[in-house]
């Protein structure tokens, strides 16, 4: 593996790798340093596909192994009208790809509660502001370390183009690429719900360590522009550079439109 740190304003460093395979590898290293550093963790967690290699690393380095009492997982986003039990909900994703294999159990992995309906209303409405809220008052002070993909047009967890820089955990409706993009994850596109809670950009901010990973060609441009680009709610991942301690893993192609 080839790796070359470029560097950049601030608390972030960029990393950047030959592959997808090598991106997973150096995540893992970062997510097993803090796992095994800490007395008491709280990791934040991301789905898509950008993650499933480090996922598969974590899994073999310390599924099994009995040590992780001491972990809790939060989830980044969930979507809106799924149940838990749904393959495509992002809790049942990371139970699948992760958290299952890792030994933790069920009750240790925590997200947005979109199925919370005090009002006893369907769709977005004031149950679901009420689980934002109840989402936000978990996270607290935040988490030790957050996991973050990275959408094509810039979005961390579901905070589209246009969300505030201090926005805290929130129902968002959802982009037409959003779901185009997620679209793969359905039987169907017409499948893919409308709308989804997300932590905000100024909950993600709180987490102690932001870890961003990116693969491929098609994420490129985002990466240019949260990296080089204005520093500008139209790029939601451009609030990294606001965080004192980010770590970029990028392959070389994530990283190619970088100048
Ligand atoms: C979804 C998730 C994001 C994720 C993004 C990119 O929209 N809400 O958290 O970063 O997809 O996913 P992928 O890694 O599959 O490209």
């Amino acid at each position: 593996m080839t790796a070359d740190r470029l560097p950049t304003d601030g608390g972030m460093e960029v990393t950047i790798v030959d592959d997808p395979d090598a991106a997973g590898r150096a995540v893992a290293a970062t997510i097993s340093a803090t796992v095994r550093r800490s007395r008491s963790c709280r990791l934040g967690l991301a789905t898509g596909s950008t993650p499933l290699p480090a996922y598969r690393v974590l899994v073999r380095e310390l599924g099994g192994t009995g040590t992780l009492d001491h972990v809790e997982a939060f989830l980044l986003d969930e979507y809106v009208g799924l149940s838990p039990d749904d393959p495509a909900s992002y809790r049942a994703t990371i139970r699948r790809e992760l958290t299952d294999a890792l030994g933790l159990p069920p009750e240790s992995v925590h997200g947005p509660d979109t199925q919370f309906r005090s009002d006893g209303r369907d769709g977005p409405g004031v149950g679901l502001l009420e689980a934002c809220e109840r989402y936000e008052r978990l996270l607290g002070i935040g988490v030790d370390l957050q996991l973050l993909g990275i959408g094509r047009n810039g979005h961390l967890g579901f905070n589209e183009p246009g969300a505030p820089f201090d926005s805290t955990t929130h129902v968002v409706a959802l982009s037409d690429t959003t779901r185009s993009d997620n679209a793969r994850f359905f039987p169907s596109p017409a499948d893919v719900p409308t709308h989804a809670i997300t932590q905000g950009l100024g909950t993600i901010r709180r987490a102690q360590h932001l870890v961003l990973a990116a693969t491929g060609a098609a994420k490129a441009p985002a990466i240019a522009a949260a990296l080089e680009g204005p520093l500008d709610e139209s790029c939601p991942a451009s609030a990294l550079r606001l965080h004192r301690r980010v770590t970029v893993v990028l392959d070389r192609d994530a990283a190619s439109a970088l100048s």
